[in-house]
């Protein structure tokens, strides 16, 4: 591969109110320690991403930093003996973007604990639309099927259904088998939707404060981008060992819920953290390049260019994004 001297990225920088955000030209020199140079293919917009962008809850702490915390790339140079020159990788987490130098940039530079191969099967462009947040859809998948799902317990709800992780996870879910429902706030999105495989799409419940601790059972499984109230009626409408996996708060952090469904449903409310260590995205990300396999990525993707970038993360902040937002490093 050839050396690379200089390359694009978009950097923050301190500023007062939010972020400066810098389209730059920088050099080797200025990313941030590690033994894994990646000469980044893809990279993508996650909600984190976004929040950082514009300095909200303190996820960038110091600065200057490149965010975007998934990339996809091929190792340039690698003083590690696990990773060679060539090697088509995919980073997410472990503070990447956030207190690392991250993906949104021609040129990575990591630690090689951080690096995983990306899995057989898998084309960089494809792991990039997955990224962290379809490694959240497959992680959710993986517990919950760890906690009793199967698809003979009944329907799987999917909220925030145009967001990222969950238009992964209507395409997961559906091709493993499970009768999805999409639930979503775009009342023109049905189409779309049921195209990534939803057996029927539903709106967005209002942000009702039911007295009743427990309503009719409707769901075995929900998978949870939203939080606040929305979770709160999912925990109402589990049928019994319905199992819930909860990793996002678009609609809010707070939960009003009472134990009831989980002492008289057996409910299962487990939580989903996407920067897990390494064994288990070793264990899971296989499983996305085969079982869980996505049929729908090429439709789920919008891929943009780096100066298109600061445009798109604010779109995701106004709700205007839909599935995954890919942006192309080169050319
Ligand atoms: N725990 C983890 O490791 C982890 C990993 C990945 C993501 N997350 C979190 O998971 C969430 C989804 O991430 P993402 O990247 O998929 O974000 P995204 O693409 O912005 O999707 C979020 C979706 O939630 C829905 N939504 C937005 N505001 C809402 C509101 N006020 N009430 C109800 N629904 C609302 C929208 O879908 P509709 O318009 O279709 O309803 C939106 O598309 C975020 O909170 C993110 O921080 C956590």
């Amino acid at each position: 591969m050839k050396p690379m001297t200089s390359f694009k990225a978009l950097r923050l920088h301190a500023g007062d109110p939010e972020p400066e955000r810098r389209i730059e030209s920088l050099t080797l020199d200025d990313l941030g320690p590690g033994d894994v140079t990646i000469e980044v293919a893809y990279s993508s917009i996650n909600y984190k991403d976004a929040l950082a962008s514009r300095g909200r809850n303190q996820i960038v702490r110091q600065y200057p930093r490149i965010g975007g915390i998934d990339l996809t790339g091929t190792v340039m140079t690698s003083s590690d003996a696990r990773f060679s020159a060539g090697d088509e990788v995919v980073v997410h987490g472990f503070g990447i973007g956030v207190d690392h130098d991250g993906g949104h940039a021609q040129v990575a530079r990591v630690p090689a604990d951080w690096v995983l191969p990306l899995p057989r099967g898998i084309s960089l462009f494809e792991g990039a639309v997955l990224g962290a947040a379809g490694y959240t859809a497959a992680l959710s998948l993986h517990w919950m099927e760890l906690n009793g799902l199967a698809p003979d317990r009944g329907p799987v709800l999917v909220n925030g259904a145009t967001g990222g992780v969950a238009s992964i996870a209507i395409d997961m879910f559906t091709q493993r088998g499970y009768r999805v429902t999409a639930m979503t706030g775009k009342t023109d999105a049905h189409d779309e939707l049921k195209a990534l495989g939803a057996a029927e799409v539903i709106g967005r419940r209002s942000a009702d404060a039911s007295s009743k601790p427990l309503e009719k059972g409707l769901w075995a499984g929900a998978v949870d981008s939203v939080g606040g109230a929305g979770l709160a009626w999912l925990t109402r409408t589990m049928l019994p060992d319905g199992v819930i996996a909860a990793f996002g708060n678009a609609g809010g952090a707070e939960l009003a819920t009472t134990v009831l469904p989980f002492i008289l449903r057996g409910v299962r409310l487990i939580g989903i953290n996407a920067n897990s260590p390494m064994p288990l995205r070793r264990e899971v990300w296989p499983k996305i390049a085969g079982d869980y396999r996505p049929a729908h990525l090429d439709r789920i993707a919008h891929v943009i260019t780096l100066e298109q970038l600061p445009e798109h993360l604010d779109r995701m902040l106004e709700g205007r994004l839909r599935g995954r937002t890919v942006i192309r490093m080169k050319g």
